[in-house]
């Protein structure tokens, strides 16, 4: 039988610094949720990549005396090399530089053209260069209107580092920067036709934009009317030329968002790629920061519309990394504010897989928080070094002490015994708990997902403490409890190893493979690699080092 396709996307990385702490957060958020969807058998596609074009990056790149390609070709490797170092597992990595890009978006002005979605005027507003985006005066006047009444911090912080702004200058109604008046030729796309559209497309698939404080806000956007986009530029040339109109070149955000098409083979017209492209698309879910949804759930569908594609399932919006400023108050992290923590820094003092397990479990995605040390060391030590690590540990080498380094064998009908840890696993009156992990992790609830996962590690641990191995091993009438608990805690050991692997995957496939289970990491039936009862008896157990290393050791 056919897998299922499950794309998944990142939003492509603007290239004018090296990745930070907020960037890997969102990339770690999309490799759980692809692994996840891997074991569970989709047949996954997961995309990341770079935004390369736009003036931002052709300035950076005049500054650091480089042409743009060089000054992009400069830092891939910052972004390629850090994913690897956090064991992402992209399928592909797009950059819009790429000739696939340029076909891919050339295809779509034509189309765009040939249907009358597009027109030629004047543009005639504000521009935030940072941010890559145009406003109208209403909604420059409307958003400095507020924040005269009511300063937020995060802007104001913002706006102390914009030292380059003149003083009289408006601000971003999004990042607090001072904008900058433009006037030129430029296309347009008809936007506006596409209000009923959305609001309808909001309607009937509720799902298209999570979590819903998110799809509230689009809502709100788009019922305040929609204005036809400017989406080309004469003033630079470091971008997409238009097919027809060579002088302009492709507005930074309408060449970017096609990178998700470009991906699966759209605009390339072999048998091949189009039936890639069926296959693919829509994709199934655009992971993106809450800061770029009007982009995501109200442009990117409309073009979509008017290239008669059909629009993603789902678009889910995180929250920010926040940290805290010299007055207290929490700030998002980003590298304009030189509060960017390195993923580098975290990793090592928490190991890979404990900054992936803190990241996804500690902070609920689609809220903002506040990154702090102490807290990472909190749940560190709580959830992994004493628990999960502790219960590993114990049992492993309960296993060579009783068992002769291998697993017990297991007495016949073992798996039917009732137990509490059976229980948790097949759900004794309520739901197993692969289908709450699952539920959970699909919507993308990593935190409820880990605790429920939480909650077999710390029945495991009291069930050794309650049914006292070391007592029942000095007594050899009782050598068949002594083989039920260990084989059960095993057992357990072998589930939760497969159910956190997304989240730690060197920590999983080291366990399994202490079990003598290294194939089981590879497994694409998830549900019944979870079923109570795999345990084979009478395999080799390896003790092996801590799997958590106490972080005060580390830090020594
Ligand atoms: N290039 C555009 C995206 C185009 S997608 C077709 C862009 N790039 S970005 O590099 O500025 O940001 C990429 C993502 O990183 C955004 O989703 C943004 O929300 C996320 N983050 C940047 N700082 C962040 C935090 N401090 N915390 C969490 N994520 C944040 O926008």
């Amino acid at each position: 039988m056919e897998r299922p396709s499950y794309y998944i996307t990142t939003p492509i990385y603007y290239v004018n610094a090296a990745p930070h702490l907020g960037t890997a957060y969102c990339t770690v958020m999309a490799d759980v949720q692809a692994r996840f969807r891997r074991s569970a058998g989709f047949d996954v596609l997961f995309l990341t990549g770079l935004d390369e074009h736009g003036e931002k990056v052709a300035q950076a790149a005049a500054e650091h005396g480089m042409t743009p390609q060089q000054w992009c070709d400069s830092l891939v490797g910052d972004f390629t090399d850090l994913w690897k170092r956090l064991d992402i597992t992209n399928d592909d990595f797009i950059r819009t530089t790429e000739d696939r890009q340029t076909v891919s978006v050339q295809h779509l002005w034509d189309e765009l053209l040939a249907n009358g979605s597009i027109y030629k005027g004047t543009y005639d507003g504000w521009y935030c260069q940072p941010e890559e985006t145009y406003f109208t005066d209403t909604q420059v006047r409307q958003a400095n209107e507020q924040k005269s009444t009511s300063v937020d911090v995060n802007h104001r912080e913002i706006a102390k580092a914009a030292k380059r702004a003149p003083e009289d200058a408006p601000l971003c109604p999004d990042c607090g920067r001072p904008l900058k008046r433009v006037q030129e030729e430029s296309w347009f796309f008809k936007l506006s036709d596409y209000q009923e559209p959305l609001l309808e497309l909001y309607r009937e698939h509720p799902h298209f934009v999570e979590p819903e404080i998110r799809r509230n806000e689009v809502v709100s956007f788009v019922e305040g009317g929609l204005k036809d986009l400017s989406i080309s530029r004469t003033s630079f040339d470091w971008g997409i030329p238009l097919p027809f109109d060579e002088k302009h070149v492709t507005y930074v955000w309408f060449d970017a968002l096609i990178n998700y098409i470009t991906a699966v083979g759209y605009g390339v017209e072999t048998p091949e790629a189009k039936a890639e492209f069926a296959r693919r698309w829509p994709a199934q879910v655009h992971i993106v920061g809450k800061d770029i949804i009007r982009f995501h759930c109200v442009i990117w569908p409309a073009m979509l519309m008017a290239a008669g594609l059909e629009v993603p399932e789902e678009v889910f919006a995180h929250g920010f990394l926040m940290v805290k400023d010299d007055g207290g108050a929490d700030v998002k992290m980003s590298k304009s504010l030189g509060n960017a923590i390195s993923p580098d820094t975290v990793c090592e003092l928490l190991g890979v897989d404990g900054f992936r397990y803190y990241f996804m479990t500690d902070v609920r995605p689609g809220t903002d928080s506040s990154v702090s040390w102490g807290r990472m060391e909190q749940v560190y030590d709580a959830d992994l070094a004493n628990s999960w690590g502790n219960l590993c540990s114990r049992a492993l080498n309960m296993s060579a002490k009783y068992f002769d380094g291998k697993t017990p064998e297991l007495p016949r009908g073992w798996a039917e015994e009732a137990n509490p840890l059976r229980a948790i696993v097949e759900g004794d009156g309520r739901e197993g708990l692969y289908e709450r992990y699952a539920a959970a992790m699909g919507s993308f609830a990593y935190d409820e997902a880990a605790a429920a996962v939480m909650e077999l590690v710390h029945e495991a641990n009291h069930y050794i403490e309650a049914s006292e191995p070391w007592t029942l091993a000095k007594d050899p009438a009782r050598a068949g409890e002594l083989a039920q608990v260990i084989g059960s805690v095993l057992e357990s050991i072998r589930v939760t190893a497969h159910l956190l692997m997304p989240f730690m995957p060197r920590t999983s496939t080291e366990v399994l493979s202490r079990l003598s289970l290294a194939e089981e990491a590879e497994t694409t039936d998830l549900a019944a690699a979870c079923a109570w009862g795999g345990l084979t008896g009478g395999a080799p157990v390896a003790k092996g080092a801590p799997l958590f290393p106490r972080l005060a050791q580390k830090k020594g």
